[in-house]
């Protein structure tokens, strides 16, 4: 299923930071969203899962509208956040983290749990440990594995390998594109241009809380890229 955003306004508050946000995400496909620091990036994250309350715009899954629904039923409805930061429960251990993934949709499915840690390997090797006690990356393979074990249909990445080591990075960008290939619309958010360019099928960039340039990839220029990504 692909996702549909049209026209997305968030604000916090009486500060507007998205004004009008529309982004297409296939099904099949990496999109990439990029932007500097501070031009709403997360926050159109947030706006798409429904931790934040779009003001305004729609978000569409498949044709199915979810623009009224909260995050959970959106969750239920095939979206799955794996936030920046990472969030996971540093006191649980990796097994209880991934059974955490099931929380938003009823039923524990050990057989996904199991998915989730063949997917990254190391989980499966650390699952006793402690999440607090992995390394950034691992951690960040954590994040990812639960965000999967719902089975969604659209992936949304907020700077997964920020301040990861690169090993990891290309493991993550495999796993990435293996599940884009089995049909999955995964949208990641991404400062590191040679990790789009090696991954991505599309691009949109932000500025301001406004798309100002998308396409393919392969269109990424050095204009563009020095136009609305260099500092
Ligand atoms: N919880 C919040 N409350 C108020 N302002 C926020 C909050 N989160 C982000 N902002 C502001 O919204 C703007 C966009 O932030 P964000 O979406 O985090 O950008 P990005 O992810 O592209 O760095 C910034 O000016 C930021 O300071
Ligand atoms: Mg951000």
């Amino acid at each position: 299923m692909s996702l549909q955003v049209d026209g997305l306004i968030t604000a916090y508050g009486s500060v507007q930071v998205l004004h009008g946000v529309s982004l297409e995400a296939p099904a099949g496909q990496v999109t990439c969203v990029m932007g500097r620091n501070g031009v709403g990036k997360t926050t159109l994250m947030r706006s798409i899962m429904g931790q934040i309350r779009a003001k305004s715009g729609s978000v569409k899954l498949g044709g199915r509208d979810l623009t009224a629904e909260p995050a959970h039923v959106r969750a239920r409805g095939g979206i799955a956040l794996v936030p920046q930061g990472r969030e996971i429960f540093p006191k649980l251990t990796v097994r209880e983290n991934l059974e955490i993934g099931f929380s938003a949709r009823g039923a524990t499915d050990q057989a996904a749990v199991e998915a989730g840690m063949d997917m990254f390997p190391i989980l499966r090797q650390f699952a006793k440990r402690n999440g607090g006690d992995l390394s950034g990356g691992q951690q960040q393979q954590l994040a990812i594995a639960r965000a999967l074990v719902g089975k969604p249909s659209v992936l949304l990445l907020d700077e997964p390998t920020e301040g990861i080591q690169p090993n990891i990075i290309e493991e993550i960008g495999r796993v990435l594109r293996r599940l884009a290939g089995e049909g999955m619309a995964v949208v990641l958010v991404e400062q590191y241009l040679d990790f789009v360019k090696e991954i991505g099928d599309r691009f949109a960039i932000m500025d301001r809380g406004q798309v100002v340039a998308r396409g393919a990839t392969s269109e990424l220029t050095g204009e563009v890229v020095g136009k609305w990504l260099s500092v």
